[in-house]
């Protein structure tokens, strides 16, 4: 079995690498110094790539992940969510191949009683989460066999996210600032990457496409999870000493896009699929913070 990894280079990339690689031959691709680079939004490139690869499976994280400057940059952001997982799943008609996709909690906004669920109606309060939804939809209408796993407040310890933002400031013995109104699923890429394993082991050959919530179990705002960060990092020797956090109102810190104040998603569906549960928000950020003592993340 084949399969062909986009966004290689990324957070959640890095973290599917060794795990796909345990389920076949595994091609990389990317901007980068992957296998294959390739600038997927060139359709000729895009076309050739797939053509000499031809993958059975077609793992999709590339994205426009940039969610502020996605208000500015709406075509680039469009080319990338939109315009690249319309063309991987009419490839994967034209090839009966699976298309493994994501996308993000930010197609909500509002707030229910509840974590959202897959039936829940999206309406996306931002130029990122419109481009993503319409991504979903174009994978749907296309009639790809495809599992498009919606994610949430991906971290890593990898450079460029909040965990690591937070953590390098609390090492430089700086004070925090943190939102306390946005409340989600904050995720691990390691868990998300071990998820999507489970996903492609469960032997579901769908025969079309399904959206699922692939996300840590539980709810925290931004504020809880930097405080329980701090904390974990100060018990493993990552950082001397603990800092203040100072919990902020989302007005307090103006961004550009709107986020979702609740953006809590049920990974139910997902457990059911792969007979097994998630691991909760706190257990993945013990792993992860686990792995980022040993060097292993
Ligand atoms: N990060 C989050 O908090 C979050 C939350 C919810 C959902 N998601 C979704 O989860 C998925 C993975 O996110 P992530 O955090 O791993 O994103 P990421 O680290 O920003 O990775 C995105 C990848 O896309 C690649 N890419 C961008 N433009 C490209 C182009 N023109 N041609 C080829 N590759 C290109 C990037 O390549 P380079 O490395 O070379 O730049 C990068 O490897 C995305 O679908 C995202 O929408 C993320």
């Amino acid at each position: 079995m084949r399969l062909l990894l986009t966004g290689a280079n990324g957070q959640l990339g890095r973290h599917l690498q060794p795990r796909l690689a345990e389920l076949g031959e595994l091609i990389t691709t990317g901007l980068g110094a992957e296998s294959r680079p390739c600038d997927l939004t060139d359709p000729e490139a895009l076309d050739r790539l797939l053509r000499e690869v031809r993958p059975d499976i077609l793992v999709n994280p590339a994205a426009w992940t940039a969610v502020d400057a996605a208000e500015d940059e709406a075509d680039a952001a469009r080319r990338l969510n939109e315009w690249l997982p319309a063309q991987l799943a009419h490839w994967c008609v034209r090839n009966d191949a699976l298309l493994i996709h994501y996308s993000t909690d930010y197609v909500f906004s509002g707030r229910p009683r509840s974590a959202w669920t897959e039936e829940d109606a999206p309406a996306p309060a931002s130029v990122y989460g419109r481009t993503k939804l319409a991504g979903e939809r174009a994978i749907r209408e296309s009639g790809a066999r495809a599992i498009i796993l919606r994610t949430a407040w991906l971290y890593s310890c990898l450079p460029g996210n909040f965990l690591s933002a937070i953590i390098g400031r609390a090492a430089r013995g700086e004070a925090l600032r943190v939102v306390s109104d946005q409340v989600g699923s904050p995720t691990w890429a390691g868990s998300l990457a071990e998820m999507t394993k489970a996903v492609l082991q469960s032997g579901t050959m769908t025969t079309d496409s399904r959206i699922l919530h692939a996300v840590n179990r539980g709810q925290m705002s931004w504020h809880e999870f930097a405080q329980l960060a701090v904390t974990m990092a100060v018990e493993r020797g990552l950082i001397e000493r603990p800092v203040e956090i100072e919990p902020i109102s989302s007005a307090q810190w103006p961004q550009r896009a709107e986020r979702p104040r609740w953006s809590v998603l049920e990974p139910g569906a997902l457990e059911r699929l792969v007979d097994h549960p998630v691991p909760s928000v706190e257990q993945a950020l013990t792993q992860c913070m686990n792995e980022w003592k040993a060097r292993t993340c």
